[in-house]
């Protein structure tokens, strides 16, 4: 079950202290993704996930880079589409944009105007919610070009860091554990 699910993921989980600065103790989600029960796992817990608190999503909206993996993989069990939110430059075509502040730096996000449509029900997923600046300028990118975000799902929380006040009070925050 989700229970046992979650207990195998958590403990797979890399750490590495003092990086990529001195003070950070950086959570590696590519670590559990070497094993490919976790992977399973992983891929059971978040697609159960969604089906079960998210059933009526109609796009994911996944952070570049490491929510690319969760928001493809649950586009593809439900047959919806995904989308990325990618730092700037990266993508083609016409973008909107956003500056947001990082746990280790600042940096600007960018959406493909017509990625979303208006009224599209959202859900946007990360592998780790830290302050809270990243998934906080997803949600405005998203709102911005008209989409509804129904929830912002991220694998694990770093609760210290009080990234959810950052987030809009009216938007469901999930997160697989805390750590
Ligand atoms: C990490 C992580 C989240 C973000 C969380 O990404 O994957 O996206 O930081 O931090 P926050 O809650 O303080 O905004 P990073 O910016 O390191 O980018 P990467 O996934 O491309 O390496
Ligand atoms: N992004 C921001 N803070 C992080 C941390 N401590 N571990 C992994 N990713 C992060």
């Amino acid at each position: 079950n989700d229970e046992q699910r979650l207990a195998v993921v958590k403990e797979h989980i890399g750490e590495f202290p003092d990086f990529p600065k001195k003070g950070i103790v950086f959570k590696d989600i590519f670590t559990a993704l070497t094993n490919g029960h976790v992977c399973t796992c992983l891929k059971e817990l978040i697609v159960n996930h969604v089906r079960s608190k998210c059933p009526d999503v109609e796009v994911i909206v996944g952070l570049e880079s490491r929510g690319f993996l969760f928001s493809f993989t649950i586009a593809a069990e439900l047959g919806i589409g995904c989308v990325p939110v990618r730092k700037k430059g990266k993508l083609p075509g016409e973008c909107v944009s956003v500056e947001y502040v990082l746990e280790y730096g600042k940096d600007v996000f960018e959406m493909q105007k017509d990625s979303i449509k208006k009224g599209q029900k959202v859900l946007i997923i990360d592998d780790l919610l830290a302050t809270g600046g990243s998934m906080e300028a997803a949600v405005r990118l998203v709102r911005k070009l008209g989409g509804e975000v129904q929830e912002a799902l991220v694998l694990i929380e770093l609760p210290f860091l009080n990234g959810r006040k950052r987030l809009d009070y009216r938007m469901g925050l999930a997160f697989v554990f805390q750590d």
